[in-house]
């Protein structure tokens, strides 16, 4: 059997083939960036055609009431709860990440009067510790201050009865690993603080037990493994027994528990209600809703089984070839460890990544040197893995990534 028959007989036994139908992708792109922004399913496309034409185009203002705009936020928790572990209840759509972490420690620290430390690694994505920094800004270091550390053992080590919340990411959005989340909340929670987990790189991508696990707050993004499209909204998870009690500091119309009574005071709606802000963005929230419909009757630890083929795949033929030998493999070899992406370090990364993307292999670069390759099981074949590596090893033997057009940096990468 050639090598590529080899990765062609995984696809003909893979239970999600037939997923991979209800996306629409561009013919040739072998796609490694649902990490970044989930390729488009075909039901987000008819649902945001749908708002445009029967909605914006006809029922105008009316679309409120009669296309269900105002109920489509809980309409799309209600689709997303059970990817989290959560009932419908615990889960608010809306915002962005960024927003919704300043809401939660904000309400995290207010849990947890006479407590004012927040706690993070440093190495976490930076919209988290920015949006911790600028709360901490607001609130004076008499009310909140943030602590980071190099590494969790440092941070486990120094938990104390000072701590409101821990702020983490489970999985790393450079490297990939994953981190133990269920024994980490526990360790936490013997200190008497709370949790923030940031799953932007884990909805999605594998089962999540949040109410099992006993978790007190979380946040992700829509655009990543839900694939909601640019910009999607956002999630928050609240745990139950937070609910009652729980306050946070943008109080917007949308979390009112009566907003179209025009009150000129602020009560906020019930439970998880009151993280709502303003206007829902109706266009982007259909779309998010559209693809959280590709999930239905789907198995997540099956997902996850795939993501984990693919992943191994991935790290296995890269490090079988001589040529890729200066790769180096940021990403753990301990399936319990890792999320849905493979990372390498390399001094050629950005151009590297340029060079495939014109070939049709989108991965993405992460400053300073990292070539990122994200993995969305639901649409990713065992091929697009070989044809990937085939394509680097090509490169890299051609030195076609060193032209002049590969070596400045676009704004986004
Ligand atoms: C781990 C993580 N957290 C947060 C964000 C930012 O989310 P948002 O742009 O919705 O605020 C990202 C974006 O890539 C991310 O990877």
């Amino acid at each position: 059997m050639s090598d590529r028959a080899r990765f062609e007989a995984l696809d003909a036994t893979d239970p999600f083939a037939a997923l991979r139908d209800a996306f629409a992708l561009p013919p040739g792109v072998r796609y490694f960036d649902g990490n970044s922004l989930g390729p488009q399913p075909k039901a987000a496309r008819a649902a945001v055609l749908r708002v445009l034409e029967q909605g914006w185009g006809e029922a105008l203002i009316r679309g409120w009431n009669d296309e269900g705009w105002f109920e489509l936020p809980d309409r799309t928790a209600e689709a997303l709860a059970p990817l989290l572990g959560a009932a419908p209840s615990s889960v608010a759509v809306a915002d962005s990440t960024s927003l919704n972490i300043f809401k939660l420690l904000a309400a995290a620290l207010a849990a947890r009067p006479g407590r004012t430390k927040i706690f993070a690694l440093r190495d976490t994505f930076p919209t988290d510790l920015y949006m911790a920094e600028g709360l901490v800004h607001w609130l004076g270091e008499a009310r909140a201050e943030l602590c980071t550390f190099p590494c969790l053992d440092a941070l486990r080590d120094a938990l104390d009865g000072t701590v409101a919340v821990v702020l983490l990411s489970h999985v790393d959005f450079r490297t990939g690993e994953r981190l133990a989340l269920p024994q980490i909340t526990a360790a936490v929670h013997d200190h008497g603080a709370l949790v923030l987990w940031d799953l932007a790189h884990s909805a999605g991508a594998m089962p999540l037990a949040l109410e099992t696990w006993g978790v007190d707050f979380a946040v992700g993004c829509g655009y990543k493994f839900l694939n909601g499209g640019p910009g999607a909204p956002a999630f928050a998870y609240v745990a139950p027994a937070l609910q009652a009690t729980l306050s946070q500091p943008l109080a917007g119309w949308f979390g009112h528990a009566r907003p179209f009574a025009f009150e000129p005071a602020y009560d906020p709606a019930a439970g998880v209600d009151r993280l709502k802000c303003g206007t829902p963005p109706i266009l982007s929230l259909a779309a998010l809703a559209g693809a959280l419909k590709l999930f239905d009757g789907v198995s997540l630890a099956a997902l996850r089984e795939k993501s984990l083929a693919l992943t191994t795949a991935l790290m296995d033929e890269v490090a079988a070839r001589p040529a890729l030998k200066a790769f180096q493999c940021l990403t753990p070899r301990d399936a319990e460890r890792r999320g849905s992406q493979v990372a390498f370090a390399h001094p050629e990364a950005y151009a590297l990544i340029q060079a495939l993307q014109d070939d049709g292999v989108i991965g993405d670069f992460r400053a300073p040197n990292i070539l990122r390759f994200g993995v969305s099981p639901a649409v990713l074949r065992f091929v697009d893995v070989f044809d990937a590596v085939e394509c680097l090893e090509a490169t890299v033997r051609s030195g076609r990534h060193r032209a002049a057009r590969y070596q400045t940096t676009k704004e986004v990468t």
